[in-house]
């Protein structure tokens, strides 16, 4: 079987049409969505998200306030700018872009936002509401993750999911998201303590890689007609490039694709949804609907 090719760029662009058709409306009764974005630091990867995040906030004609750290930066002073923007009626969502220096605890800053404009979804109160199926802000990858499958009618309910990675980030909360009754996948949550990984993966009609290593899924773990989601984002030293790197996923793709029945590429899959979801959310905080 040669999979289908999950176009994430196209399902991302037509999300932020949407996005800016919301805007427009918020902006006639007064009301500027507002992101302030927090980098600290100069880490490429971090620089090249914030820009990204910050060009499709202005192509929807929404505000970003782009706040830069230095790298030695004091927790205290971080958490200073954090307040200031959690008290800022002009502020709908405040993203702390991660990781963060090692010096700086990233629990103690996550947690320093107000949860009302929490649109990572990162902080434990809206950590809480989504495990407990309330309202709240989802984070934005694996929500991403759901919309890609929903909007190809990938049907879920009471197959198996294997998820690989349990980062705070993506692979626990999708994990979470995946087993709630609105879905309804039955799901496994691999890590480096699991046993038998090939043979897990093996067992899933839906796979989704989130482990940070470049190629780490191979076809031979790979069932065949197995839906396939490519959340690694991992650069890889290629000296033919411009930047001298390239992106390479978590998925092994051309051979994966040849047994997988739907798979998404890096790039163009995932990636876009990431910031499509973002808008989404910073659109809710500022219409006060979560
Ligand atoms: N670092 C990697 N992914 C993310 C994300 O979704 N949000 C933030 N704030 N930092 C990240």
């Amino acid at each position: 079987m040669a999979a289908i090719i999950i176009d994430g760029k196209a399902v991302a662009a037509k999300l932020r049409l949407q996005a800016a058709e919301r805007t427009a409306k918020l902006k006639e009764r007064g009301t500027r969505p507002t992101l302030a974005v927090i980098l600290a630091g100069e880490d490429p990867a971090s620089l090249s998200y914030v820009r990204g995040k910050e060009k499709a906030l202005a192509e929807a004609g929404m505000e970003s306030r782009d706040i830069r750290l230095p790298a030695s930066v004091s927790e205290g002073a971080l958490l200073d700018s954090i307040d200031r923007l959690n008290g800022d009626p002009l502020v709908h969502g405040i993203l702390v872009q991660l990781p963060l220096p090692a010096h700086i605890r990233e629990d103690r800053v996550i947690a320093a936002i107000d949860p009302a404009k929490d649109v990572d979804g990162f902080h434990p109160v809206s950590v809480g509401n989504m495990v407990l199926g309330r309202p709240g802000f989802l984070p934005c990858t694996p929500h991403g993750v759901l919309f890609l499958l929903r909007e190809y009618k990938i049907p879920l309910a009471g197959t198996r999911a294997v998820v690989l990675g349990r980062s705070n980030i993506v692979g626990t909360p999708l994990a979470n998201m995946l087993s709630r009754r609105e879905v309804n996948a039955t799901v496994t949550l691999c890590h480096t303590g699991t046993r038998d990984l090939a043979a897990r993966t093996m067992e899933a009609d839906l796979l989704i890689a989130a482990v940070g290593k470049p190629r780490f899924v191979t076809a031979d773990m790979v069932k065949e007609g197995a839906v396939v989601i490519d959340v690694g984002v991992n650069r890889v030293e290629d000296p033919s490039t411009k930047n001298g790197y390239r992106l390479s996923g978590d998925v092994d793709f051309g051979p994966v694709a040849e047994k997988a029945s739907y798979i998404t590429p890096v790039p163009g899959g995932v990636g876009p949804m990431t910031i499509a979801m973002l808008l989404q959310n910073v659109l809710e905080a500022a219409e006060g609907s979560v």
